[in-house]
């Protein structure tokens, strides 16, 4: 029996080398397919109509091999164009998803960026698109319950289940959260305090490979073990920024929001080691506000906010174009995100557009911005 017990012994210590040493082929694997799919992915999504806008006209949109969107505008505005009066627009991306689509089939599209994150890969995900398109709700989590659950509190139960499962494979994971909104180029904490101020700074660590770390000073940044502890963690967050909106009201359409989860995982069994920075991001509303008619602060924030998705769009354009210099330092959010863009991060924009007629011309801007990404 001891010889027995002895052999079984051997055996299980065979069969968890193997296992690890598969895991770490896995990793690689699942990082080549990543990279074969690409480092930046762009899905469109069209919100449905709402039960309020039963009376309003809608754009006519074909969607066609998951990936293509065809609009023909039906009005004869008169802000229009001529040329986009008549037009039939064909647009295409990685994704196209039409307005039926459910958000548990968007995060089908999404968990595996999500994975590559505990592999120690940076991925940021944005949501792009104009006020009213969709993006909050692409993004966050819903009241009305678990089927409306957005892509943040997925991708918070698939990191802490998937961090569990890798502990059988000697992984262990140290995540922590961070959230801030950047509102007129000045960084706010979300989570700490709302009043103190914060500078983006770099320093190059070298733990066994030299790595340049952005971050920000005084930001909160807390330990986390499960996804309801980071659901009250956002519970406050949305507090914080709805008491700044008293002053000036819907301020979420009009700063960037940044959700950050740094994941250091550790195999105590073969030593290996990754780090992942996982940003979800709700951008600013990418509506363009007549400059003319808008003066005092309506129109410092509306310069601001141009001026950053420009910026954001430079520099998708720059990676793909692997352009030697990336101008991130242009703005607060490619800034902090420098480390999370480019290389061998992963990123996805989600370009939310209504499907309303009166937002013609923005979901036209916001689809050649997508294009352009
Ligand atoms: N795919 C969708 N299905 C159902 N309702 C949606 C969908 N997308 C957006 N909505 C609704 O449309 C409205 C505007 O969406 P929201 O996410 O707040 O836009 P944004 O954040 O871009 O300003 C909200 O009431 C939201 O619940
Ligand atoms: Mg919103």
């Amino acid at each position: 029996i001891d010889r027995e017990r002895e052999e079984l012994r051997t055996r299980v210590c065979e069969l968890e080398a193997r296992l690890r040493g598969e895991e770490t082929i896995r990793r690689q694997l699942h990082n080549k397919v990543q990279e074969l799919k690409g480092n930046i992915r762009v899905y469109c999504r069209v919100r449905p109509s709402l039960p309020s806008e039963t009376s309003v006209s809608l754009i006519n949109m074909e969607f066609a091999n998951d990936t293509d969107i065809i609009v023909r505008n039906n009005s004869k505005s008169s802000t229009l164009s001529k040329k986009s009066q008549q037009a039939r627009m064909s647009f295409s991306f990685d994704k196209a998803f039409c307005p039926e689509t459910t958000q548990v089939t968007i995060y089908q599209e999404t968990a595996q960026l999500v994975q590559s994150v505990l592999d120690g890969y940076n991925v940021c995900i944005f949501a792009y698109g104009q006020t009213g398109s969709g993006k909050t709700f692409t993004m966050e989590s819903d009241i009305k319950g678990r089927d409306t659950w957005g892509v943040i509190p997925r991708a918070m139960e698939q990191v802490f289940f998937s961090a569990k499962d890798l502990m059988s494979k000697g992984w262990k994971y140290e995540i922590q959260a961070s959230f801030l909104e950047i509102y007129t180029e000045t960084i706010r904490d979300l989570l700490g305090n709302p009043d103190s101020k914060h500078e983006i700074k770099q320093v190059t660590t070298n733990n066994g490979k030299q790595v340049n770390d952005v971050f920000v000073t005084n930001l909160k940044a807390v330990a986390v073990t499960s996804s309801d502890q980071v659901s009250s963690l956002l519970r406050k967050a949305y507090e914080n920024r709805s008491v700044a909106a008293t002053n000036c009201n819907d301020r979420s359409s009009r700063s960037h929001s940044v959700f950050q989860l740094k994941l250091v995982g550790s195999n105590e069994i073969n030593g290996e080691l990754s780090q992942g920075v996982l940003s979800l991001v709700d951008l600013a509303g990418s509506e363009s506000i007549s400059q003319s008619g808008s003066t005092g602060l309506r129109l410092k924030e509306a310069k601001h906010i141009n001026q950053s998705l420009t910026h954001l769009g430079t520099v998708f354009n720059s990676l793909a174009k692997k352009a030697s210099h990336v101008p991130y330092r242009n703005s607060k959010l490619t800034h902090l995100l420098q480390n999370s863009l480019g290389g061998n991060s992963k990123s996805l924009m989600f370009v939310n557009v209504s499907p309303r007629e009166d937002s013609f011309q923005e979901t036209l801007c916001s689809l050649r911005f997508a294009t352009q990404v």
